[in-house]
Parts: C-alpha cells; sequence; structure tokens
C-alpha cells in the first residue's frame, strides 16, 4: 500500500498516519519530522531547511526531493504513508517518474479550527510523539507518554508562521488535490481521532 496523506497544517495527518503505518504495517515517512531530525542533528540538509522551516515557508524542491526518493525506494516492498511529501506539484511529478501512488487521503479541516489546534500542539522532541493540551493531553503534565522526554511548542506554531503555512498551503499545496483527482479520497478531518481514524480506514 502505498499512499500519501495531503491537507493543510494541523488537519492531522501526522497524528493519523502514525496509526495507520502502524495498524498497516507500513512505514510512515513524515517529511517534516526528517526536516526537524536534520535539523536538530547540525546536517547540511538541517543547515539548509532551518530559515524555510522558521518562517513557514517551503523548503526548496532540490533539497526535500532526494530525501523523499531515498525514503520511498527504500520502503518500497514494506509500502507507506507519505506525510507532508508531495507539497508542490513539482514534487509530484518528481515521484510519478519512479513510484505509483494507490491513494491520496485528503484529510479536510476548515482554517477556523487549525489554529487552535496549533498553537495547542505539544511536540516530543525525542520520538516525535504529537499530543494536544485540549484534545489529546499527556498523561504526566509536560511529559510525553511514550518515552517520557519533555514537550515542546514547535517554532513553526506561532499565531503569525501558522497562517503563513496556511497562505503557502494554499497557493502551492492544495493544487495537489486536483492534480491526484482520480486517486483522491477526502475526509472529513472534524470530530474525535477515532472518528477520523475511522474514516480513513474505511477509505481504505
Ligand atoms: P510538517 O511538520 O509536515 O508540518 P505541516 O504540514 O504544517 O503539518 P503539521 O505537522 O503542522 O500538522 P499535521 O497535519 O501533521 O497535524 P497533527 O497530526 O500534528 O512541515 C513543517 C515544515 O517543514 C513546513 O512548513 C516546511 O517548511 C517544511 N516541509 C515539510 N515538508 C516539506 C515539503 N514536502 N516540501 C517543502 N518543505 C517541507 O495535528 C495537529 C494538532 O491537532 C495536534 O496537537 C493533534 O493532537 C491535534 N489533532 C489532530 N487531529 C485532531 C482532531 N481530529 N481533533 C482535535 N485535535 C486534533
Amino acid at each position: 500500500m502505498k499512499l500519501i496523506f495531503l491537507g493543510p497544517p494541523g488537519s492531522g495527518k501526522g497524528t493519523q498516519a502514525k496509526v495507520i503505518a502502524q495498524d498497516y504495517s507500513i512505514a510512515h515517512i513524515s517529511m517534516g519530522d526528517i526536516l526537524r531530525e536534520s535539523i536538530k542533528n547540525g546536517t547540511e540538509v538541517g543547515k539548509k531547511a532551518e530559515s524555510f522551516i522558521k518562517q513557514g515557508l517551503l523548503v526548496p524542491d532540490e533539497v526535500v526531493n532526494e530525501i523523499a526518493r531515498q525514503a520511498i525506494e527504500k520502503n518500497a516492498e514494506k509500502g507507506f504513508v507519505l506525510d507532508g511529501y508531495p507539497r508542490t506539484v513539482a514534487q509530484a511529478e518528481f515521484i510519478a517518474g519512479f513510484v505509483n501512488i494507490d491513494r491520496v487521503i485528503y484529510i479536510d479541516v476548515p482554517l477556523s479550527e487549525l489554529e487552535g489546534r496549533l498553537t495547542g500542539r505539544l511536540s516530543c522532541k525525542n520520538c516525535g510523539s504529537v499530543f494536544h493540551i485540549k484534545s489529546k493531553p499527556p498523561k504526566s503534565g509536560n511529559l510525553c507518554d511514550n518515552c517520557s522526554n519533555e514537550l515542546y511548542v514547535r517554532e513553526d506554531d506561532k499565531p503569525e508562521t501558522i497562517r503563513r503555512r496556511y497562505t503557502v498551503y494554499e497557493k502551492e499545496t492544495s493544487p495537489l488535490v486536483d492534480f491526484y483527482s482520480a486517486k483522491t479520497v477526502k475526509i472529513n478531518g472534524v470530530g474525535p481521532l477515532e472518528t477520523v481514524l475511522a474514516s480513513i480506514k474505511k477509505s481504505l
């Protein structure tokens, strides 16, 4: 199974992709997680990506495409869910040259809901688990349920950066819904996590 999860920032791509990858025994390839890890480790990719991410802008295609190709080829047999990639038509055209995607899950959430989701998000720097102060609070204070490390607020989850990310999404990424129209299933991303998950599973 080769899947793409598409949707605006905060629509729940990462939250749902992790569960789907686990339940279907496929790889979870999150471009955002890969880039944040590269920044943390001070790699060349991290140095190139950092200022774009901080500003809420897309990292250039030439930086992310090669990372994506390697991750896709590595997991081609096992299957995968791509989370946060492709994010431009040029990226989608790039992967069309070497992989056939089975299904695109478009998680639809209105802008009015997104800001509260992102300003309330808590992320684990160590294992990447994601929580929310209201909809998915960590069990013990500010510590990760999974690995007990401290949770933090992502630097790009400030209100002004969230708005820029959404504008970039509208301009650069939303055209992918049309690009993949024959393979896309639209999921209502508003509602309890379990309900959204059930809709995604039904569509698969
Ligand atoms: P990335 O990390 O991919 O950010 P994003 O696409 O903006 O998506 P988010 O991670 O913010 O949200 P999500 O949809 O995964 O939601 P989540 O599940 O966490 O990318 C970051 C940056 O990296 C980009 O801005 C760009 O600079 C760069 N980048 C990455 N990929 C790139 C590419 N291909 N090309 C170029 N640059 C790239 O949920 C959000 C919150 O809501 C959580 O707190 C969660 O608990 C909560 N929540 C989830 N579902 C629900 C629900 N149903 N009800 C209530 N709360 C919910």
